[in-house]
């Protein structure tokens, strides 16, 4: 195992009526500012729910709403506006990873005296934020309890992150039951991300007996829980298994003494910044083809491990074993009702260019289980139409 340091600060509160919990997080704060999206949590009774706490605390709040997938910048500006016009304390995100990622980059914007997208350009000039909570109603982004802010600015048509421990939230409320109304292309998205994460981590060269094991495991349940959530989605044991797994999956538990990595994402944020696609949508295009282009034979003992642990292959020859489980991983996805190619997006060739370019201008190669240079980018893009 590879050195490593984890913080895990969050308070969990899971399970129906968690909400009730948020008194708890919420403890001295009496002014907050509650971000939300474009209105599911209206439809859905969540807002009732929360804000009906609110009121029980005599909590003052100011709302922001319009939080859209893959968040603007813009939002994060119009927030930090509003914290300091009412004098907030505290930042409350009722939604999925896009209403998370804004209010973190709102806590640490506030606290920055000059734009925040500079931030995003250099993320060691996040220093200090303001508290934020979470009301999660998505498993995918596992932003719920992790340190992340993905944000995108359609001005200069780019999506990039800031990484920091102090972005963490102080608690998150986790009720699988305020999942039920996701439209099925978001529940696919949610796992097809949640998947991704995983394999971010796990197919690394470093040895990691026991985390890659628990990998496989929560990779088991989200195969085996999407149909289920997709075929019922008012069936709390399989809300429960995803919601739990998007939380898992990115909290920094599977990267313990591991080198993950991160080329993928890298990967998808181009082409969400390009053409606005769902995140979850993007990478359950693009894994399969990265899958494919880091074979060789010094990495077959990872493939191996995940053909036979996850999707139960017994083939032996390792070649063979790796290209069933990549078969496997291609099938899921299509049969949760993702796209799988960028053609299907009716997303133009000539973007492969665009997207690579974006790429190497900032650094010259990308992830570490193989270390990818500019052909090996288009290459995989390519494939992936
Ligand atoms: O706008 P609202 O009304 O909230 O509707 C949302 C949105 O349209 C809807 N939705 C959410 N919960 C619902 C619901 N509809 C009905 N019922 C519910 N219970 O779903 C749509 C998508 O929401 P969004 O928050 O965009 O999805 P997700 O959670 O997948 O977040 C995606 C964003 O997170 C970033 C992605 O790049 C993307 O921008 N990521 C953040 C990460 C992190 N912070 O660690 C890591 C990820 O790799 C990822 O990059
Ligand atoms: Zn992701």
């Amino acid at each position: 195992m590879e050195n490593f340091h984890l913080t895990m600060p969050t308070d969990i509160y899971f399970g129906k009526d968690s909400i009730k919990k948020i008194t708890k997080g919420l403890n001295q704060y009496k002014k907050i500012l509650l971000v939300a999206g474009s209105g599911s949590i209206k439809k859905n009774g969540v807002y009732e729910k929360v804000t009906q706490q609110l009121d029980s605390m005599k909590v003052k709040w100011v709302e922001l709403w319009g939080v859209v997938p893959n968040p603007d910048i813009e939002k994060v500006r119009e927030g930090i506006k509003l914290i300091k016009e009412n004098d907030l304390q505290f930042i409350l995100a009722v939604g999925g990873g896009s209403v998370i990622d804004t209010a973190k980059a709102i806590a640490t914007g506030f606290y920055y005296e000059k734009d925040p997208w500079e931030l995003f350009y250099d993320e060691r000039k996040v220093q200090k934020a303001l508290p934020i909570g979470v009301v999660l109603t998505l498993p995918a982004t596992g932003s719920e309890t992790n340190g992340n802010s993905v944000i995108s600015n359609r001005e200069t048509r780019e999506k990039l992150a800031i990484h920091n421990d102090i972005l963490r939230p102080r608690f998150a409320i986790l009720d699988p039951q305020f999942t039920y109304t996701l439209p099925p292309i978001q529940t696919a998205a949610g796992s097809a991300d949640i998947l991704a994460h995983i394999f971010e981590q796990y197919f690394s060269n470093s040895k990691a007996y026991m985390i890659d094991r628990i990998s496989e495991s929560i990779m088991k349940t989200v195969i085996k829980y999407t149909p289920i959530a997709l075929e019922e989605p008012e069936n709390y044991e399989a809300r429960s298994e995803l919601m739990y797994a998007s939380t898992l999956a990115l909290n920094g538990l599977l990267s313990s003494g591991k080198i993950s990595d991160w080329a993928t994402h890298a990967m998808e944020h181009e082409v969400s910044a390009t053409h606005d696609i769902t995140h979850g949508v993007g990478l359950a295009i693009l894994f399969p083809s990265w899958m494919k282009h880091c074979y060789s034979d010094e990495r077959a003992g990872k493939y191996l491990d995940y053909a036979k642990n996850v999707w139960d292959i017994s083939e032996k020859d390792p070649f063979n074993a790796a290209m069933m489980a990549i078969e496997s991983t291609s099938k899921f996805f299509k049969d949760i009702g993702l796209p799988s190619s960028f053609t299907e997006l009716k997303i133009e060739q000539n973007y492969v260019n665009i997207w690579t370019d974006s790429i190497v201008k900032r650094r010259k190669s990308i992830g570490s289980f193989k270390v990818l240079f500019e052909q090996d980018i288009k290459s995989i893009y390519q494939s992936a139409f």
